[in-house]
């Protein structure tokens, strides 16, 4: 199943409990969340507060994407403003597994993240581990990008890899996604969507949700 994430980055940070209710009545399967530190991206966004105030408006899974250097110290942080699943950069993670522990040490999901031009070595010993990898399909730190097409053939790498361990694993794709990469994506074995741009720029919410996720 298409899981659809739209990308908080992209929603009118005014009015974010709106914004949020909206996507959630328009039929998002998780709110996708962009933490930024202006170290591991040149880029400062939301964190731990906001996470926190808007936990209690929403019944969606948040996936807290962290774009952060150090993402072992700010965890238990994380869980205790809310996220349902955290991912964490392969590139700024010394001892990955350390970090997996962590977040499944308080009961959620863990997620690893790759850069467009980061490979994947290194992740199939971890597979059986993570609940999901997150595979940028744009360089992290800004949302409005274009899609870098020459990670499909990463997506079908780690397709085949999943599929032959017969592992349940999510592959969610982050940068660029619109009607035409979505499909792109999920030809390559992507089943989990993040979208921004494509979904806050829309007035019909559930359209273009029901859109990307394939059903028209
Ligand atoms: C980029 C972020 C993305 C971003 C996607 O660093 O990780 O989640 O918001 O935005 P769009 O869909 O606009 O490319
Ligand atoms: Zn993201």
């Amino acid at each position: 199943m298409i899981k659809i994430a739209p990308s908080l980055l992209a929603a009118d940070f005014s009015c974010l409990g709106k914004e949020i209710k909206e996507i959630e009545e328009a039929g998002a399967d998780l709110l996708h969340i962009d933490v930024m530190d202006g170290h591991f991206v040149p880029n400062l966004t939301v964190g731990v507060p906001v996470i926190a105030s808007l936990r209690p408006k929403s019944k969606l899974v948040f996936d807290v994407h962290l774009m952060i250097d150090n993402p072992l110290s700010f965890i238990e942080p994380f869980v205790t403003a809310g996220a349902d699943i955290i991912g964490f950069h392969t590139e700024v993670a010394e001892k990955p597994l350390e970090v997996i522990e962590a977040i499944k040490s308080y009961g959620k999901k863990a997620c690893l993240a790759f850069n467009p031009a980061t490979a994947l070595s290194g992740v199939e010993s971890l597979l059986t581990e993570l609940d999901m990898v997150l595979l940028m399909t744009v360089n992290p730190g800004f949302g409005g990008q274009a899609f870098m097409p020459e990670v499909l053939s990463k997506i079908r790498q780690l397709r085949k890899m999943v599929d032959e361990k017969g592992i349940l694993l999510d592959i969610e794709v982050d940068g660029g996604i619109d009607t035409q990469t979505a499909k792109e994506v999920v030809q390559a074995g992507a089943n989990v969507l993040v979208a921004g741009t494509a979904i806050f720029a829309q007035p019909d919410r559930g359209n273009i949700i029901k859109i990307l996720r394939g059903g028209k």
